[in-house]
């Protein structure tokens, strides 16, 4: 894999260029990469083994939009081969879902790794870390390429405080004929689930773009559109890079009193 960390340690001379408050007025921001440092990205890319959607049901769902994932990412879904996470009556859906991001854990390239803990600690999002005197601790990063996750949802629970979506496409602004954008917004809790679903925003995979959110709130949701049939014909690549962080404090732990 075709990174040069090297490279992204000039990442701390760029300048701070992100709105911070829109993380925390609406639970999700967004910003672009710079060229040098998508680039990087690009390359790793292409030197990725891609597994296209064969219909194979252990491993893509039959009515998803993923158009092709790389072959670490499929060996982690594939049911039929790994610890059988899907058909295993005593997991329930969250512990499933655990199971295989434990499988992806286990796979992703390190190196991935290495460059989003530089680039998550970095000025791009100057303010979250500083705020809380904390490390950003990235716990898990998943890649493909077309279209997942259609219905309302935030990612909890679980472990990971900010997630990040990273998209990586052939556009530098994403034709909007296209479909395919994050819609974010904000729901109410009901014994039935969330009610009164309000769409704030969408955002669009230009290449480059960053979405970081917040993933503590469980009223802030988000949904991806469908591609539009064209772009869903045509295979238009819409590559993302799901990363989930944690916040480490860098405050020493506060010791009891000795009674
Ligand atoms: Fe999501």
């Amino acid at each position: 894999m075709s990174i040069n960390i090297n490279n992204i340690n000039n990442i701390n001379n760029i300048k701070n260029i992100n709105n911070i408050n829109n993380f925390y007025n609406q639970g999700i921001g967004s910003f672009l990469l710079k060229k040098i440092h998508s680039d990087m990205l690009i390359d790793a890319l292409k030197e990725e083994v891609w597994v296209e959607n064969d219909g194979n049901k252990n491993v893509f769902c039959s009515d998803n939009e993923f158009l092709s994932l790389p072959d670490w990412m499929y060996k982690a879904h594939d049911t039929s081969t790994n610890t059988g996470a899907d058909t295993n009556p005593y997991l329930n859906e969250y512990e499933k879902e655990f199971t295989i991001k434990q499988n992806i854990k286990n796979l992703t390239p390190k190196i991935y790794f290495d460059y989003f803990s530089i680039l998550f600690n970095s000025p791009y999002i100057l303010g979250i870390d500083k705020l809380f005197h904390s490390k950003i601790t990235v716990n898990s990063i998943a890649l493909w390429n077309g279209v997942g996750d259609f219905n309302w949802h935030w990612d909890g629970p679980g472990n990971d405080d900010i997630y990040a979506l990273v998209y990586l496409s052939d556009y530098k602004k994403w034709p909007r004929k296209f479909g395919a954008g994050l819609e974010y917004g904000t729901a109410q809790m009901s014994e039935q689930g969330y009610k009164n679903i309000k769409q704030k925003g969408v955002l669009y995979p230009d290449n480059g773009r960053i979405i970081i959110g917040e993933n503590r709130n469980p009223l802030w949701v988000h949904r991806t559109q469908h591609y539009s049939e064209q772009a869903l014909n045509d295979k238009i690549n819409r590559f993302t890079f799901l990363v989930t962080m944690k916040l480490t404090s860098l405050l020493p732990i506060a010791r009891l009193p000795d009674y």
